[in-house]
């Protein structure tokens, strides 16, 4: 059997999807399911002076309608400080006080979602307003710097050499600020649960999560319960983005209520009330300084982000962290600050810190390129890391030069006019631009579990989550080709808190942690069925040495003699027994110490901007990646495109647009909030090079959830630079900065 990894295998839920059979956590069916709908608060800071429910409990249909006055109390709450690292600080009717807009500040439960939803509209709150403050800018002397970035792994500031001194040594040098707006997730699916107390101390939860085990252990933290007695299941997300990785609010007001009313409860957040309480993008504004001599050789790169955080809880938009290991630069500085702010917590949100980084450095790293007046591309590779600069390691495997030559060439680079303005057709003025791409190589211990059943088919599991990114497809052909069974007769199964432990599926480690435990298992379970064939006398390849025994097409035989040999079935049948089965652990070893590691890329776009209204259109893109073996074409391509388009929206659509009186995003729907439609992506052409990595994990996968993003934004923004000579740093580039 050809080998099926890599191969551009269909989804496996793909005709459940477009069917509508995959059941979405809101789906799910239960008996005398009571519908919830959120309060949610108006302002952003203050408290509630009253709330006024008795016009919402004479409503129709309308059960309860809880509110801090009479939520139960979770005394568990004030071990918030001890949260796991997934976890985040909740809002759940404890007290009066609003934090932010958009804060749920009471559930109202009934026999219908419309019944649900007009007792909200009855609710009538009155505050006592303070004024909220989510500004940047103006406080920026309030900004202080947290201990740690990037899912705590990393210090906030670092320096290697003297920056200052490198820059005073240097011939040409850059000092400009960038910015990025607020950003939210928006998936396809808003966030939802369906909270069942099976018994007074066992939950089952439906959600919409990233992380089935992180939300167990959250959920069984604040309700006081045995981990084990919090079931989770989540077989089908639509989209996630990291926005689904920690658990928020909804999640616990879903769980106090349908104890309170003794009955399953089912919470869908709408659109609008996505915006706030669930997790953004903070914004960010960086300051870049960098110094380089006549040659181009960096002398000095420094790069300092200020961001937001909330006013109860840290989170850092890491995004100073490509500098610190891009380029060979002798003298860096890097730093992040938080303004705290009435706002939600922000989150990760997809390449958190390295999609708004990789925009700001590769901004700046094209402006010092025209200073020196040298092309881009030359520039960067003058300036090429052969180890890591910052971590003094030796990379895991590399493949940028490889990537910048392949982009180039199918990009055609090389017949790029420097100058800016100097490609027209008619009245577009036509812009070339490239950035590079990056992304941490991660992993986390996880386990799967792989069973040979009578008939011959395989059953794989594993708890983790599949965002509808692809889990489901590679995992199946993962295990497929350790068995040497066509695909479909592997039964993957994923989503649930009792299949075996997995991570929580964020910074872009599934394939690497998940893919390796599938391996590992189905790979125990392979030499476990081969040894159970030669070690017994009535098998045709009793004796045969386990070396030479090959499984093809779900039968095993012996290399040299192939008529010796036999089926999974007749293997399984004459021990009598309904099933084999192995399980396996895969965790990360020393190889952080010994490798840096991350996957990397080259994007190039090309942008027609309109010479008199200034209207940007990206009318094609192409990228090249490095980012070990990739499992899947198809899906990988989709991966891959997918991080692209949302650079097209980074760069020229999205943001929260914030009436900073009132605290609170205006434009908090789809039709308002801006993402590319078909129309607005031109042609993108995505192409990866076969990389072969042997020290990151067992199956060489680097992980590509999230680099698509990274350096696509800067890609287009240095283009619209090329096309206009109109430098503009601050995101969205919308037409009236062009013009203006
Ligand atoms: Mo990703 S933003 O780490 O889910």
């Amino acid at each position: 059997m050809p080998e099926l990894i890599g191969k551009p295998m269909d989804r496996v839920d793909g005709r459940l999807k477009v069917t509508g059979r995959a059941p979405y956590a809101y789906e799910h069916q239960v008996p005398n399911a009571v519908y919830a709908t959120l309060v949610m608060s108006t302002i952003a800071n203050g408290r509630i002076v009253s709330i006024d429910t008795r016009a919402a409990q004479r409503t129709s249909g309308v059960l309860l309608v809880m509110t801090h006055l009479n939520a139960p109390k979770l005394p568990q709450l004030q071990s918030q400080a001890k949260k796991p690292p997934t976890g985040r600080i909740v809002q759940v009717l404890q007290d009066n006080l609003v934090r932010y807009a958009n804060q749920p500040i009471g559930v109202v439960l009934a026999e219908s979602l419309e019944a649900a939803m007009e007792g909200a509209h009855l609710v009538e709150v009155k505050y006592a307003a303070e004024q909220p403050h989510l500004e940047l800018e103006p406080r920026l002397s309030q900004a202080v710097a947290p201990e740690k970035v990037g899912g705590a792994q990393d210090p906030a500031v670092t320096h290697r050499g003297d920056a200052q001194a490198g820059m005073a040594e240097s011939d040409v040098r850059i000092d400009h600020v960038y910015s990025t707006p607020f950003e939210v997730h928006n998936p396809m699916e808003p966030h939802a649960t369906i909270a069942v107390w099976d018994a007074p101390d066992h939950l089952t939860l439906y959600d919409a999560t990233q992380g089935v085990f992180t939300d167990r252990e959250r959920v069984a933290q604040l309700f006081g319960l045995e981990p084990q007695n919090v079931h989770v299941i989540s077989p089908y997300i639509g989209g996630g983005f990291g926005s689904k990785g920690p658990v928020w609010s909804h999640v616990i007001l879903a769980a106090m209520a349908a104890k309170q009313v003794n009955r399953p409860v089912k919470l869908a957040v709408t659109r609008p009330q996505m915006f706030g309480m669930l997790g953004f993008r903070s914004q960010t504004r960086q300051a870049l300084a960098a110094g380089a001599n006549h040659d181009g050789s960096l002398t000095a790169l420094t790069h300092e982000t200020i961001c937001h955080t909330s006013t109860f809880e840290e989170f850092v938009e890491s995004a100073s962290l490509p500098s610190r290991m891009l380029y060979a630069a002798p003298n860096n500085s890097t730093s992040h600050k938080l303004i705290r702010s009435d706002i939600g917590t922000p989150s990760f949100m997809r390449a958190p810190g390295e999609a708004p980084g990789t925009y700001g450095l590769e901004a700046a790293m094209d402006e010092l390129a025209y200073e020196l007046k040298m092309d881009p591309l030359e520039f960067r590779l003058k300036n090429y890391a052969d180890t890591d600069p910052e971590k003094k390691l030796p990379w895991s495997s590399k493949s940028l030069r490889e990537c910048y030559r392949q982009g180039a060439e199918r990009f055609g680079w090389s017949k790029r006019s420097p100058e800016p303005r100097s490609m027209r057709q008619g009245n577009a003025l036509i812009g070339w631009g490239m950035a590079t791409a990056e992304y941490p190589t991660r992993r986390s211990p996880s386990s799967a579990s792989a069973r040979l059943n009578a008939d011959g088919t395989f059953s794989v599991d594993a708890g983790t989550q599949d965002l509808g990114t692809g889990p489901y497809t590679i995992m199946t052909q993962i295990a497929a080709d350790s068995f040497g069974v066509p695909p479909d007769r592997v039964k993957f199964r994923l989503g649930d808190t009792l299949l075996p432990q997995t991570p929580v599926s964020g910074g872009s480690q599934t394939a690497a942690s998940t893919g390796s435990a599938v391996y590992l298992a189905a790979q125990a379970l392979r030499e476990k069925l081969i040894q159970m064939a030669i070690s017994d006398p009535q098998s045709p390849l009793s004796a045969v040495s386990s070396q030479d025994v090959v499984i093809e097409n779900g039968r095993l035989f012996s290399r040299s003699n192939p008529s010796k040999g036999e089926t999974f079935q007749s293997l399984l049948a004459r021990r009598g027994q309904p099933h084999v089965e192995a399980q396996a652990n895969a965790k990360p070893g020393a190889e952080k110490e010994r490798y840096s590691m991350y996957a990397f890329g080259a994007q190039f776009a090309e942008v027609h901007v309109d010479a008199d209204l200034g209207h940007i259109k990206v009318a094609r893109m192409t990228a090249c990646f490095g980012a070990g073996r990739i499992l899947n074409a198809k899906t990988a391509h989709s991966q891959f495109m997918g991080g692209m388009v949302w650079g097209i929206s980074m760069a020229l659509y999205e943001g929260a647009a914030t009436d900073y009186r009132l605290g609170r995003w205006v434009n908090n729907n789809l039709a308002e909030y801006h993402v590319p439609t078909n129309a607005d992506v031109g042609k993108i052409d995505v192409l990866w090079v076969n990389e072969k990595d042997d020290h990151i994990n067992p199956i060489g996968a680097k992980g590509i959830g999230e680099i698509g993003i990274t350096g696509a934004t800067a890609a287009i923004a240095n283009a619209v630079f090329h096309a206009t000579g109109k430098r503009v740093r601050d995101l969205p580039i919308t037409l009236d900065k062009i013009i203006a």
